[in-house]
């Protein structure tokens, strides 16, 4: 979808606007208002600095985000390496062209419906035994209870947890886990002892050895944890992954769930804590299921849903995704030279008033069948971004978030103080600095 014909396209020019430290404090400062004025002021491809140099753009806009992610001339490869590349070495994500292809095709069967099916099941108890660990308190830290919570859910769903014996051991590997997760947030990208990127990168290390010392027990094991399932799932020509390869999916996928996850939680906690209206229409709607629902009744729960999708339009877990340019191209009519990195703002594209009405507001009606903004154009809405690098985990993502959902509306009533706006940190994933307190009350009575 590159727009315009080569002779009128202009070339991007390569002298920033904006200084890399002044725009990098501009843009952990608010990062929306960053790409707005970069957007009022070059359009859908603007030229910034960035750390460690080079010629940068930052791409805004449903249709150059769209032209990027699509992706028609295979000018862009992903260009994660530099930001994520030694924690999530051989991810899927920082994997391109025939090699990309041919994993993700069998990285695809462990997220089958029939997969899906049987980690919703190991979710239920899972859930409820993390949420029987909360309780009331006037400034209960939402934020840090969610992160606990789904780094639990990840060790028992994905890894496997009940395998490992040690209580001692599982601590370690919990902490190597968030010592990686971690690190995308590091200011400083070079281990320096006792920082977070050499925390990082021990924490890499201790993952890997015990995940490779793990694998002979998950094969045997045949169980249904995510783990266990990569190292039998093929594709159609019963390609399978060898060692190495299943602990680097496996190191990615823990990252790629998890403050993606928890991210989309605690923003919906937020909002509904600030709509006691929507807390209760959601409620009411979660209020016939059973203890342990199954995907399907999960997914049938349309106000919920609009809900999720309008905190996601909001606070986009992954606002920005990395590229770079392997050639020449040229987006929206601008050229773009080889060699550029391209940051795609998916969060602009949530906020522009030509395809949102009152796009500030927490309005989850957009998304009703009568409104639909979402369809306003095909990448208004894209916080599981698009093409080939679609989120692989986007279905078990949604039901995670429906599972967690449900089951705190069941346990817990709860609410934030009129006006209260989170402080966020930007430096990588989104997340309230302040823990987002809220005043959580319990217990709902069920059905009452
Ligand atoms: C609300 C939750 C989530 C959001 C918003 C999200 C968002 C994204 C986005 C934007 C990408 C595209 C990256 C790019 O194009 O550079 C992505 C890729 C990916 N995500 Fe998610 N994600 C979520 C949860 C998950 C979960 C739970 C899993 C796994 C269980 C997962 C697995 C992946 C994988 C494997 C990729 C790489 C796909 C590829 O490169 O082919 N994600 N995700």
């Amino acid at each position: 979808m590159a727009a315009g014909s080569p002779s009128a396209a202009r070339w991007i020019r390569a002298k920033a606007a904006v200084p890399v430290i002044g725009g990098s404090l501009a843009y952990m400062h608010d990062p929306l208002e960053f790409m707005r004025q970069l957007h009022d002021r070059h359009g859908a491809v603007a030229p910034v600095a960035m750390p460690g140099g080079g010629p940068a753009v930052f791409v805004l806009g449903p249709d150059a985000c769209g032209a990027v992610l699509q992706n028609g001339d295979k000018a862009f490869v992903n260009g994660w390496e530099l930001l994520v590349g030694p924690f999530f070495h051989r991810g899927l994500m920082l994997l391109d062209g025939a090699e990309h292809k041919q994993h993700r095709r069998i990285l695809q069967q462990a997220f089958t419906r029939g997969r899906i099916e049987a980690y919703t099941a190991a979710l239920h108890p899972a859930v409820a035994g993390e949420l029987g660990t909360w309780r009331a308190a006037a400034r209960f830290p939402a934020y840090p209870a969610l992160k606990r919570l789904t780094l639990n859910l990840a060790t028992q769903i994905f890894m496997g947890g009940h395998r490992i014996a040690d209580p001692a051991e599982l601590d370690r590997v919990n902490r190597a886990f968030i010592d990686c997760v971690q690190a995308a947030g590091a200011i400083l990208r070079v281990a320096v002892a006792g920082n977070k990127w050499h925390r990082a990168t021990r924490g890499r290390a201790t993952l890997e050895r015990f995940l490779t010392g793990q694998l002979p027990a998950a094969r045997e094991a045949g169980g249904d944890d995510l783990f266990s399932v990569l190292t039998r799932v093929e594709d159609e020509d019963g390609t399978r992954f060898g060692d190495a390869d299943v602990v680097n999916h496996m190191i990615f996928l823990l990252m790629a769930a998890h403050d993606t996850t928890t991210s989309t939680v605690s923003t919906a906690m937020y909002h509904l804590g600030r709509h006691p209206d929507w807390q209760e229409r959601v409620r009411a709607e979660t209020q016939a299921l059973g203890p342990e629902p199954t995907v399907q009744q999960l997914n049938d729960l349309p106000d919920l849903d609009m809900v999720i999708k309008e905190c996601q339009r909001l606070v986009p877990p992954v606002p920005v995704l990395a590229r770079r340019t392997v050639k020449d191209t040229e987006v929206a009519g601008r050229r773009i030279a080889a060699g550029t990195r391209a940051v795609v703002c998916l969060q602009l594209s949530h906020y522009l008033p030509e395809y949102w009405t009152r796009p500030e507001a927490f309005d989850p009606e957009r998304f009703s069948p009568q409104r639909r903004e979402d369809r306003s154009h095909r990448f208004a809405w894209a916080p599981f971004g698009g093409g080939v690098h679609k989120c692989l985990g986007m279905a078990f993502s949604d039901i995670e978030v429906r599972t967690v959902l449900t089951q705190i509306l069941g346990r817990f009533r709860w609410s934030v103080p009129a006006g209260y706006v989170p402080p966020m940190s930007n430096v990588s994933l989104p997340y309230p600095k302040d823990g987002l307190p809220i005043d959580l009350r319990a217990p709902v009575a069920l059905n009452g």
